[in-house]
């Protein structure tokens, strides 16, 4: 029997072989996890005499002959269908025996963005907006979560263990949030993390996106009611608030039928001993909306 034969049985009687727990190889490590472009080697071993050990592998075919170990050796592994098997050829049943490798070839992506979808500018408190994660040449896509951070807290994960590609593939996830004014400068980030097991890097390899900041703009909001009574006693001094919550900041004006000072008239507070018993209305005013306040001053007897 030549070693023609033996490649023909190799190559073509693959359903007459046997691999797992009855086959008589053993690879060590059994699963390897490799960076693109990284060095690799696994050796193959034969538990009892075996006439052809060897590896099929794009990569060169390394074979031996009555050796019971062949190693598989790769200096840069840039191929991303590579799966290598060893195989053997036995004296006795089972003649023939084989064994995958579980290859892991895997690339961190070229880079991680995040961009606000059909948007540009603040954002208004209570309204929708997407946020897309794009992920670019990331491989395998099968062990990558990303998760999608507000400041330090994750908000969401989304993990791709549903696809299957070993060669690098670009992916994007997105985000719906509906922001509220507290979430006015938060930073929104997202994070590409490659889970390789424990075979892989430890911890795993993460990269993630520059943060995105939200301008959350909102109408102004007044901070005590929006209608106050106040009893003042005539000529001693008494202080109109008008201050209102708002993004941008709120700018005020001041009406009455009494005459105002030109100065208090764009003041979010009042202070004045020469208020009279009447209305006084303000108005806090963003981009957003325009808000009224009114205050009626009662005179107070003294004594009373
Ligand atoms: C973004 O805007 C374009 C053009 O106005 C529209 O066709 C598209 O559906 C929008 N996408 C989303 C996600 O709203
Ligand atoms: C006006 O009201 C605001 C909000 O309640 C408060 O922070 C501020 O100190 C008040 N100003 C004056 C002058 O009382």
């Amino acid at each position: 029997m030549g070693n023609n034969f033996l490649t023909w049985i190799v190559m073509f009687c693959t359903f007459c072989s046997v691999s797992g727990e009855d086959c008589s190889l053993i690879l060590k490590p059994s699963r390897v996890v490799v960076g693109f472009g990284e060095s690799v080697s696994v050796s193959c071993e034969a538990t009892r005499p075996v006439r052809v050990l060897g590896w099929d592998s794009a990569l060169g075919v390394p074979q031996t002959h009555e050796a019971r170990s062949v190693q598989w050796k790769v200096d840069s592994l840039i191929d991303w269908i590579e799966e290598p098997i060893c195989y053997g050829v036995f004296f006795t049943a089972p003649r023939q025996c084989e064994e995958k490798l579980n290859l892991v070839l895997y690339k961190t992506p070229d880079s991680v963005s995040i961009t606000l979808v059909n948007h540009t500018g603040p954002m208004v408190e209570g309204k929708e907006y997407q946020l897309l994660c794009e992920v670019q040449n990331i491989a395998p896509v099968q062990f990558l979560t990303l998760r999608w951070y507000r400041g330090p807290t994750e908000v969401y994960k989304h993990s791709f263990s549903d696809l299957t590609s070993s060669s690098p593939v670009q992916v994007s996830s997105t985000l719906v949030i509906t922001p509220t004014k507290a979430e006015n400068d938060a930073e929104y980030k997202c994070v590409a993390e490659l889970e390789l097991g424990p075979e892989g890097p430890q911890p795993p390899p993460t990269v993630a996106s520059e943060p995105l900041t939200a301008s959350v703009y909102c109408p102004p909001t007044f901070l005590s009611p929006d209608t106050e009574v106040l009893e003042i006693i005539s000529g001693e001094e008494a202080t109109l608030n008008c201050t209102a919550a708002g993004n941008p900041k709120p700018v005020y004006s001041w009406q009455s039928s009494h005459p105002i000072q030109e100065k208090m008239k764009e003041e979010a507070v009042i202070t004045s001993s020469a208020l009279l018993p009447g209305t006084y209305t303000c108005t806090a005013s963003n981009m957003l909306e325009k808000k009224s306040k009114q205050f009626i001053v009662k005179a107070k007897t003294k004594g009373v």
